[in-house]
């Protein structure tokens, strides 16, 4: 039995989040909620919430974390997102991802992995000044790296494609800036927990899409819940808390026993060479 897909994506502006992310709903069957297209909807349909965050947008900035964490506790209980979900810029910061944790908690729905792009800044605001958008079907073009079959059109429905508005140079920086001071911190944050998964962003989109399924394949595994064989208690659940404990303590003092050295000269005289030699 193989676990829920749930991830998020973590990685600069333009570093492909929302390309992998429409390819990755695809192959799972999962949605892609992207906070910042969720904005965007809100913005045009003029929503209250929308024109608050339309003037954050346009300076690269942040949207508050209560707009944010609204959006996603509405969207996450949506019936489509119970066979998995792809958060796709978000969370954003610390407490975004403390709030996610929460949250996830309470819905007992624990996170798969979080997939950081990596890649280069220098070639980041080149991806984003080329973007090409549907406001349609949502796919996205780019005109140096892959522009569409006729000028301006989208190949898919024919609609004239947009140019984002905060895709221009000074907002372009701004928000590798924000990026580099708010949403670098949950590296640590994820990695702290065992969570995180680097893949390189820099490359053909279909060689990065090879990446994350691999990383996501190998973190559903880990996430798998253990099956009982027929007719049999897994040795692990058969034990008592007393006597797993003592087990514990038993296996950690082999171990320790294990690997004492033997007919190694004291520390001090080991030559760097035998280091090398025996940390490998
Ligand atoms: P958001 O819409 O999330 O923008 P972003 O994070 O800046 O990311 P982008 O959509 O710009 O880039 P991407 O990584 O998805 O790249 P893409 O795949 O399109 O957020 C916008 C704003 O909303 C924020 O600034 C903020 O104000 C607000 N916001 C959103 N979420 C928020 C949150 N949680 N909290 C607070 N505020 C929030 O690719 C880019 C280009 O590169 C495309 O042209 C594509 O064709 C091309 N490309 C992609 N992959 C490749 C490749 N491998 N090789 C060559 N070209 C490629």
């Amino acid at each position: 039995m193989q676990s829920l897909v749930q991830i998020v994506l973590i990685g600069a502006p333009g570093s492909g989040k929302g390309t992998q992310a429409r390819l990755l709903s695809q192959q799972y069957g999962i949605p892609q909620i992207s906070t910042g297209e969720l904005l965007r909807q809100a913005v045009q349909s003029r929503l209250p919430l929308g024109l608050e965050a339309q003037a954050v947008m346009d300076q690269g900035l942040l949207v508050s974390d209560t707009i944010v964490m609204g959006i996603i506790r509405d969207r996450l209980v949506q019936p489509d997102a119970r066979s998995g979900f792809l958060l796709d810029g978000f969370p954003r910061n610390l407490e975004q991802a403390q709030a996610l944790e929460k949250l996830l908690e309470t819905l007992d729905r624990p996170l798969t992995v979080a997939i950081l792009f990596q890649m280069d800044s220098e070639y980041l605001i080149q991806r984003l000044s080329g973007r090409l958008t549907c406001p349609q079907c949502g796919a996205v073009y780019n005109r140096y790296t892959s522009p569409p079959r006729f000028d301006d059109q989208c190949d898919n429905c024919g609609t004239l494609l947009r140019h984002r508005s905060d895709d221009n140079e000074e907002t372009i920086i701004n928000r590798l800036r924000v990026y580099e001071a708010q949403t670098e911190p949950l590296i640590g944050f994820y990695r702290s927990r065992g969570l995180l998964a680097e893949i390189n962003a820099d490359g053909p989109i279909p060689t990065i899409f090879r990446q994350i399924r691999r990383v996501i394949n190998e973190h559903r595994q880990r996430r798998a819940p253990l099956r009982p064989r027929k007719g049999k208690v897994p040795a692990r659940q058969s034990k008592s808390p007393a006597a797993a404990r003592t087990a514990r303590r038993v296996s950690t003092t082999s171990a320790k026993k294990k690997s004492k050295p033997r007919n190694l000269p004291p520390a001090k005289k080991r030559s760097g060479k035998a280091k090398k030699t025996r940390s490998r």
